[in-house]
């Protein structure tokens, strides 16, 4: 939530801040700013809307501003305070001194206003933000210009997440960083040093990064990047090497990122395949290093997430419920995980999965976890992010960096890394047979050219989103492994084309939802040709009662299915339990091509934002 990009170095600054924005856009995308400086003082340009705004707003500064070799942009998720150009970053402090931005939510911003407002200082904008920024100038005067001092008495006052990127007037080559609850990524190419949110926005100028930790500073200038606690105490930091490729977060020929991404996934299945197997075994042992002997002490393992990671955890969940069935398995959302009273301890195992590893409702429930003497695995994309440093083991997957802001290629990357770890346990565990592990592998295998043939569906697919975009609504009904699909779908509807749309397992239809059913509400059915097939099509026959419009995805050559269709999207057979890695793509392009049928704005839809830093 909110994007951070800073440069200080040789070069002009702007070009190279707005290209950072325009990379993070998909983290907040209601405002945007930038701060640049000019003879001595520092100029704030600002606009309510999307990064290109702000590059045509940047073009009517000053000149001598295009020559500046240092700023700080952002791009604002709000929170607190409308969405407006006053309240957009950067803010400035009333005496100039100060100008900053933050990501994150300042908790104790009230009060912090209310002693500053009774001192004489005016504050001109509703934000959380300008709270810390007032008081960073405050303190600035109060420490004699020592910045450093000045920005430990600044975070020991603060409550809430932030991640804080600072320019004082006075320092012209220097920009500080505070980070606590919210991610910051710092780089050092030898001649400028950058900071970000997130990792895509530095790749086009360096692969080495420095991740900030909890409670961590950061001073950047033009010759050095230095670290320190919020006791002021200098750290050492290793550079961590990101191996992705700047052009992976590039949209190419295409006109989405999110139709980029979802035609990524037979090759992000086929990558974790061959990181994570020999043969027909799972090799995850050089991946993950668990006691010895501790899955035969287990007795409970919990999956944790949100959103998208959730319903991946739900894939997992049922795998490895198949497999063994003396486990106690459960799937918990971190929302709220992280309120209940939950079990764990030494005889648990709990696997937090997020994409961004960013998300604080996941992180919270790790931590409880954690404190609770739970074994924890982390699963995310992103290596360096918070998820990954602050748990023992973590697990990364590979699906690159993912722009759009609906979740497609990082899912497969999490259940094809699921589907690995669960069998890597089971191993461990002495519960997997050698029979299962070579089919189950051997199905994954084979999927990637499986999946490549439904993406080249997509004609169809798009056909049939265009026919049924005027529906007033959506139910998305399935059994068992396509229950997780039916809330993959329907999330999928609602986040980018805006349309009501519901996930219920099939046999839950008729205790409520049914009423709802008419001639305008269209079903889409997930019916593969399993032991299930039968029973999940007399619910969709209740539906037909009902006169809703079916949409059936079926398994290829189950041509007898078309006697309960209005229409038919056929995928190709697979293992059972690895009917998600095939049955998400359709659901995945129909959504797709709903949207764009409706022209949304695919990649930013509006009041969300990629990364959910805040709780
Ligand atoms: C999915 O399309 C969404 N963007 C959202 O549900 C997402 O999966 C959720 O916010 C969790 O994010 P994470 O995986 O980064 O923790």
């Amino acid at each position: 939530m909110c994007g951070i990009m800073g440069y200080v170095g040789k070069s002009p600054a702007s070009g190279i801040i707005l290209e950072g924005l325009a990379r993070q856009e998909y983290r907040g995308y209601d405002s945007a700013g930038i701060a640049l400086r000019r003879e001595g003082e520092i100029i704030n340009a600002k606009i309510v809307g999307r990064v290109s705004e702000l590059v045509r707003k940047v073009g009517e500064l000053p000149p001598e501003c295009s020559q500046s070799t240092s700023g700080i942009g952002h791009t604002r998720w709000a929170t607190h305070g409308g969405v407006t150009e006053t309240n957009a970053h950067p803010h400035e402090s009333a005496d100039g001194m100060v100008v900053l931005v933050h990501n994150g939510i300042i908790e104790n911003s009230r009060e912090i206003r209310d002693e500053l407002e009774s001192n004489g200082i005016r504050f001109r904008t509703e934000t959380d933000t300008e709270a810390a920024c007032q008081l960073l100038a405050v303190l600035y005067g109060t420490c004699g210009g020592d910045a450093l001092k000045a920005m430990r008495k600044l975070t020991s006052r603060l409550t809430g997440a932030f991640a804080l990127v600072i320019m004082f007037r006075d320092r012209p080559d220097e920009i500080w960083c505070a980070r606590k609850g919210s991610p910051l990524v710092t780089a050092f190419d030898g001649s400028a040093s950058y900071c970000a949110s997130d990792p895509t926005a530095l790749l086009g100028h360096t692969h080495d990064l420095c991740f900030l930790e909890e409670g961590e500073l950061a001073l950047l200038s033009s010759d050095d990047l230095k670290f320190y606690g919020f006791d002021g105490q200098p750290r050492d930091k290793s550079p961590i090497h990101l191996n992705w490729d700047s052009v992976m977060a590039d949209k190419g020929h295409y006109e989405h990122f999110m139709r980029k991404e979802i035609g990524e996934q037979p090759d992000v299945l086929r990558l974790t395949i061959d990181a994570h197997t020999i043969v027909t075994n799972v090799a995850l042992e050089k991946s993950i290093t668990l006691p010895k002997g501790l899955m035969k002490k287990i007795r409970r393992v919990q999956f944790v997430a949100c959103g998208t990671s959730y319903y991946a955890t739900i894939v997992a969940r049922d795998i490895m419920e198949s497999l063994d069935g003396n486990l106690d398995i459960s799937v918990e959302v971190a929302s709220e995980y992280r309120y209940r009273n939950i079990r764990g301890g030494e005889d648990t195992i709990a696997v937090f999965v997020s994409q961004s590893g960013e998300t604080a409702d996941t992180l919270a429930a790790a931590r409880i976890a954690k404190a609770l003497g739970t074994h924890c695995i982390a699963m995310t994309n992103v290596r360096g992010s918070t998820i990954d440093r602050e748990v023992e083991h973590t697990l990364l997957s590979l699906a690159g960096p993912e722009v759009g802001v609906a979740a497609t290629k990082t899912f497969m990357g999490q259940i094809s890394l699921l589907a690995l770890l669960v069998m890597h346990l089971l191993k461990e565990r002495e519960t997997l047979s050698a029979s299962d592990e070579a089919r189950l592998i051997g199905g994954l295998r084979s999927l990637p050219a499986l999946q490549q043939s439904v993406i080249e569906r997509e004609d169809e697919i798009a056909a049939l989103a265009k026919k049924y975009c005027k529906s007033k609504g959506f139910f998305f009904i399935g059994r068992r492994e396509c229950v997780p699909l039916t809330m993959e779908g329907a999330l999928k509807l609602k986040e980018i084309a805006y349309l009501p749309s519901e996930a219920y397992a099939a046999g839950e239809m008729k205790h409520g939802p049914i009423a709802m059913l008419d001639e305008k509400l269209t079903v889409v059915a997930l019916v593969p040709d399993t032991d299930l097939r039968e029973k999940t099509l007399s619910n969709v026959e209740e539906c037909r009662a009902r006169n809703a419009p079916t949409l059936l995805i079926v398994s290829e050559g189950d041509h007898d299915a078309s006697a309960h269709a209005n229409d038919m999207i056929a995928v190709p057979r697979t293992e059972p339990e690895l009917f998600p890695f095939i049955g998400v793509i359709p659901l995945q392009l129909f959504a797709y091509h709903t949207a764009r049928s409706l022209d949304r704005d695919i990649d930013m839809p509006r009041n969300l934002a990629k990364s959910v830093t805040v709780e």
